[in-house]
């Protein structure tokens, strides 16, 4: 008996020797193989007689059986270990912190942009857009300032192939949208009736030949224009101000119209806001330019100078957006640095 319990003992140990799946197969193979020990015990089993057959039978099985479970116990056990090997090797940190998602916001100067587009809508105002690529005839000649006048080297400018340039100021679109809307009341005009006032005001991006802390050669304009039979300067500054003043939050917000000149307009003026108090108290600050339509202007929109008659302006988006927020450099707004930007969300 012993030589079997030998044998047992040989194949456990062979099998607890066998570090891998295929290892193990190989010890199987020395017991169960064709010419395994095991096999041979079983082949050995004809040989006996009935009677040897029933004890040395019994005991061959039992050996057989022993080895069997040894070796399934192996390979359960090796199955065990290469699966905890592979969940460590697979595991998750449940206790990491998540992948942020950072929520964007929008431009300060397209915050300021709203910001006056909800100003001037609540005041009736329609918000019109136009093209930056411009002619020379909206940009220039059709508000009264001929290729001889000395108000176009001011204005110098990016030229674009076939005449065309880079718009200086928002002001074509006085003219484009105030010809758009002659020409849809153009039956009524015809027949001496009324038209709807034109009441619009156009943001949006202007070219200049300009760099600097305060001049940038792209920069944002919003210009003004209201149109009717009795609009007046004083219309002008009741509406200039009261936007100044919600634009600002400050009713105590002081605004100077300082006389100036634009070939557009005839009295023509400066806007300048003044802080009661804070950081810019004291200083007169220039945000806009202004004036009562001149005439040659309202002919070139198709109307007819005695009966029509409004203001138009022009002020500089980015300028509100440094004095409101408190930023002295106007490349911050363009340099994309999400340092800066983030601070406005
Ligand atoms: N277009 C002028 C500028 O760019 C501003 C302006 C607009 C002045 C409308 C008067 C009327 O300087």
């Amino acid at each position: 008996m012993n030589e079997l319990e030998d044998l047992v003992q040989s194949a456990r140990s062979a099998f607890g020797r066998s570090a891998t799946a295929a290892d193990l197969e190989n010890a199987k193979a020395l017991y169960f193989g064709k010419a395994g020990r095991v096999t041979e015990l079983m082949k050995g089993m004809a040989a006996l007689s009935v009677e040897e057959k029933k004890t040395r039978g019994a005991a061959i099985n039992a050996t057989k059986q022993a080895i069997e479970a040894a070796l399934n116990e192996r390979r359960q056990a090796l199955a065990d270990a290469e699966l905890q090997a592979q969940l460590k090797a697979e595991s998750l940190d449940v206790t990491l912190p998540g992948r942020q998602h950072a929520a964007g916001g929008l431009h300060p100067v397209s915050l300021t942009l709203e910001r006056i587009e909800g100003i001037f809508g609540s005041m009736g105002f329609e918000v019109a857009d136009g093209p930056e690529i411009e002619t020379d005839w909206f940009n220039f000649t059709a508000l009264n300032t001929p290729a001889d006048h000395p108000a176009r080297s001011m204005h110098d400018t990016f030229y674009v192939e076939g005449g065309h340039l880079l718009r200086t100021h928002t002001s074509p679109m006085q003219i484009r949208h105030a010809v758009q809307h002659v020409k849809r009341h153009r039956f009524a005009l015809d027949a001496g009736q009324g038209m709807p006032e034109i009441r619009v005001i156009a943001p949006g991006r202007t070219y200049r030949v300009d760099s600097d802390a305060t001049h940038s050669p792209m920069f944002h304009q919003c210009e003004g224009l209201w149109i009717g039979e009795d609009i007046s300067f004083k219309d002008l500054k009741v509406v200039f101000t009261d936007f100044c003043r919600t634009f600002f939050e400050n009713d105590d917000l002081v605004l100077r119209f300082r006389p100036s000149f634009f070939p557009f307009t005839e009295p023509s003026a400066e806007i300048d806001i003044q802080f009661p108090s804070g950081p810019l108290a004291g200083r007169w600050l220039e945000v806009a330019g202004s004036g009562q339509v001149h005439p040659n202007v309202v002919r070139h929109m198709g109307l007819d100078t005695e009966r029509f008659i409004g203001f138009a302006f022009g002020m500089g988006p980015d300028r509100l957006t440094m004095l409101r927020y408190g930023v002295n450099d106007l490349r911050l707004f363009f340099d994309g640095d999400i340092r800066f930007l983030s601070q406005f969300r």
